[in-house]
């Protein structure tokens, strides 16, 4: 049977390449955005539905799990890859600043689990969430943004534990610097790219189609015996972090 998928964020970036990546392999898709220009996305992608909503709403995930049932007539698949990264040192951050990075990369892929989970158990799909390496790694100037992918890889590892059981698979995939929309101040300049590539052993910097690959392959059944993983996907930037960081210490 052709597989019935929830991608969220798919207005753009990794999320629009992983819904044309489900598309590609005969999937429905619903793609899921609080950027209406989903709908103009959605008519690219073939059989694909979409839908408008904010995930920082707490009505908003239970309304696209509902809408992509209705539309698909079950689901196998919930890719919540919507994310925001708003930038502050630490002391610098506003309440409601925090709560807002919290809520939609931690939260919300909570709550969408919670909604999908009896559609899951019946069809024995998965859950794939987009993490970051930053969940691993305390990065200047994004300290909500890495609190909540931390605790947003937790979360699908205890998804992993608690709905196991229940034949619902929970993973996560981890990009590093992939060039969209969530960060452009970073890839305005050649210097900026130059610079990300070099901190990459692969020599270049990865793109949507990378991340959308591993997504994939974590729901597909050729993972059926993964639950509680982590793919990195990062052409080995992480790999590259203590030698910065030895570089950096100046003892004399
Ligand atoms: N680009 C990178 O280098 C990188 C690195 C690590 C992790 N990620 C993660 O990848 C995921 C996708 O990001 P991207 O790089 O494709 O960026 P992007 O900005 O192109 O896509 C993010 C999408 O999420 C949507 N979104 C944001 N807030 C929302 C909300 N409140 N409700 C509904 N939708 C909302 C945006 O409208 C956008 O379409 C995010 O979870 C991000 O944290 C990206």
């Amino acid at each position: 049977m052709r597989m019935r998928v929830i991608v969220t964020g798919a207005a753009s970036g990794i999320g629009l390449a992983t819904a044309k990546r489900f598309a590609a392999a005969g999937a429905r898709v619903l793609m899921a955005d609080r950027d209406a220009a989903v709908r103009e996305r959605a008519a690219e992608v073939p059989e694909a539905v979409a839908s408008v909503g904010d995930l920082e709403q707490p009505e908003t995930p239970a309304r696209i799990v509902a809408a992509a049932v209705e539309a698909l007539g079950g689901l196998d698949v919930l890719v919540s890859n919507a994310g925001v990264n708003l930038k502050a040192a630490l002391a610098e951050f506003t309440v409601e600043e925090w709560d807002r990075v919290q809520a939609v990369n931690t939260r919300a892929t909570w709550a969408l689990g919670v909604a999908a989970l009896p559609h899951l158990r019946e069809s024995g799909g998965s859950i794939v969430a987009t993490t970051s390496v930053a969940g691993h790694n305390p990065t200047p100037m994004c300290g909500a943004y890495s609190v909540s992918k931390a605790a947003q890889i937790m979360l699908v590892r205890q998804m992993a534990l608690e709905w196991g059981p229940l034949g619902v698979r929970a993973n996560c995939v981890s990009p590093g610097s992939v060039p969209t929309s969530m960060s452009p101040e970073r890839y305005q300049t050649e210097e900026g790219l130059a610079l990300a590539r070099s901190r990459n052993p692969l020599g270049r910097l990865g793109t949507p189609e990378d991340i959308a690959e591993a997504i994939f392959y974590l729901a597909s059944p050729a993972a059926a015996f993964i639950t509680g993983a982590e793919i990195v996907v990062d052409g080995g930037m992480q790999v590259t972090l203590a030698q910065r960081g030895a570089a950096g210490l100046t003892r004399s």
